[in-house]
C-alpha cells in the first residue's frame, strides 16, 4: 500500500488521516495514511527513516522549517515561504518540498466563498509563518494593495521588504489604520487565547467587508465574533484551508484533485459534536 503521514509534535488531534482517508475513497485511490509523531530534536532522521518507503508526506508544528531545510528541491512557493508542509518523494528518490498552506488559503476564498481578490485591499494581521506561506499566493491573486499589520511591527517590515518584488506589499502597526478594506485575514495567535488583535471597526466596511480568520474552532472564533458584530459581510474561520491545502498535497502526490465540499461539510459536522 503507498505510505504517506502527517508529521507533527504534538500530532494526536490531527484531522490529516481522516481528510486524507475521505480524499482516498472519494477518488479510489490506494493508499494509508497517518499520524506519525516525531522526537522534537530528530524530525530529519524520522522522515528519512519514514522515506525509505514512504511516498509522501504532511509537515506541521514544529517542524516546517525543518522540512524546508531537508527538501532536496523545492517549489517556487515553498521557496517564498521558508517552510514546507508537504513533502513528496520523487521517481529518482530525492525529496521535493512545497507549500501547499497559501494556496489552500486563496482556493478557500476564491472558490469556497467565490470572493475574487484581483484589485482588492487586503489587511493581513500578523506576521508569523502562516503570513508568510500566505504572501506568495495571495499576491499571484493580484491585490490592489495588501497591508502586512503586527503587533512587532519589525516583522512585518522585514516581510513587507522579502515580498516586495511580487506585488503592492507594505508593514503597518495595528493601530495606524482607519480606512475600510476590502478583506482582513486574522493569521495571528491570538484567537487561541480568545483575544482579537487591537485593530479599528472602521476597517470593516458594513456589508462589505469579509473577515477571514486561519483557525477554526467548534464556536465561532473571537475574530469571527468581532467581525461580525461590526458588519462584516461575511466572516469564515479557517476549517476550509485546511481542506484545501490537504485538497492541493493530494493533487501534488496522486495527480487527482478531489472535491473538498463533502469532506468540508464532514469536518464540520464531526467538529460541531
Ligand atoms: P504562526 O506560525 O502560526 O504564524 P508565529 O510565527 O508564532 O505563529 O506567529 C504568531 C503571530 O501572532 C505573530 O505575528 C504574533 O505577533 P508578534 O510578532 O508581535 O509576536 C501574533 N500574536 C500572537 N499573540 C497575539 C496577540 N495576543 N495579539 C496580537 N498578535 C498576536
Amino acid at each position: 500500500m503507498d505510505r504517506y503521514v502527517v508529521f507533527g509534535n504534538p500530532i494526536g488531534h490531527s484531522k490529516s488521516p481522516l481528510i486524507h482517508r475521505l480524499f482516498a475513497e472519494q477518488t479510489a485511490q490506494k493508499l494509508d495514511y497517518s499520524t506519525l509523531l516525531a522526537p522534537l530534536d530528530d524530525f530529519s532522521g524520522c522522515a528519512r527513516a519514514f522515506f525509505q518507503d514512504g511516498l509522501g508526506a504532511n509537515v506541521t508544528v514544529p517542524f516546517k522549517e525543518e522540512a524546508y531545510r531537508l527538501a532536496d528541491s523545492l517549489t517556487a512557493r515553498a521557496q517564498r515561504a521558508g517552510a514546507v508542509n508537504t513533502l513528496s518523494k520523487l521517481a529518482d528518490g530525492s525529496l521535493l518540498g512545497d507549500n501547499t498552506d497559501g494556496a489552500g488559503l486563496v482556493r478557500d476564498l476564491t472558490v469556497n466563498a467565490g470572493f475574487g481578490l484581483q484589485g482588492k485591499r487586503i489587511l493581513l494581521l500578523g506576521a508569523g509563518g502562516a503570513v508568510r506561506g500566505a504572501l506568495e499566493p495571495l499576491l499571484a491573486e493580484q491585490p490592489a494593495s495588501l497591508i502586512i499589520a503586527n503587533r512587532t511591527v519589525e516583522k512585518a517590515e522585514l516581510l513587507a521588504e522579502l515580498f516586495a518584488d511580487l506585488g503592492p506589499v507594505c508593514a503597518s502597526g495595528f493601530d495606524w489604520l482607519q480606512e475600510p478594506v476590502d478583506l482582513i485575514i486574522n493569521a495571528t495567535s491570538a484567537s487561541l487565547s480568545g483575544d482579537v488583535p487591537p485593530i479599528a471597526p472602521s476597517l470593516i466596511e458594513p456589508g462589505k467587508t469579509v473577515c477571514y480568520d486561519m483557525m477554526y474552532s467548534k464556536e465561532p472564533t473571537a475574530f469571527c465574533r468581532w467581525a461580525s458584530a461590526h458588519g462584516a459581510a461575511v466572516s469564515m474561520d479557517g476549517l476550509g484551508m485546511l481542506a484545501e491545502q490537504a485538497a492541493e498535497a493530494f493533487f501534488l502526490w496522486r495527480g487527482v484533485r478531489p472535491d473538498t465540499a463533502p469532506v468540508l461539510a464532514e469536518l464540520r459536522r464531526l467538529l460541531a459534536l
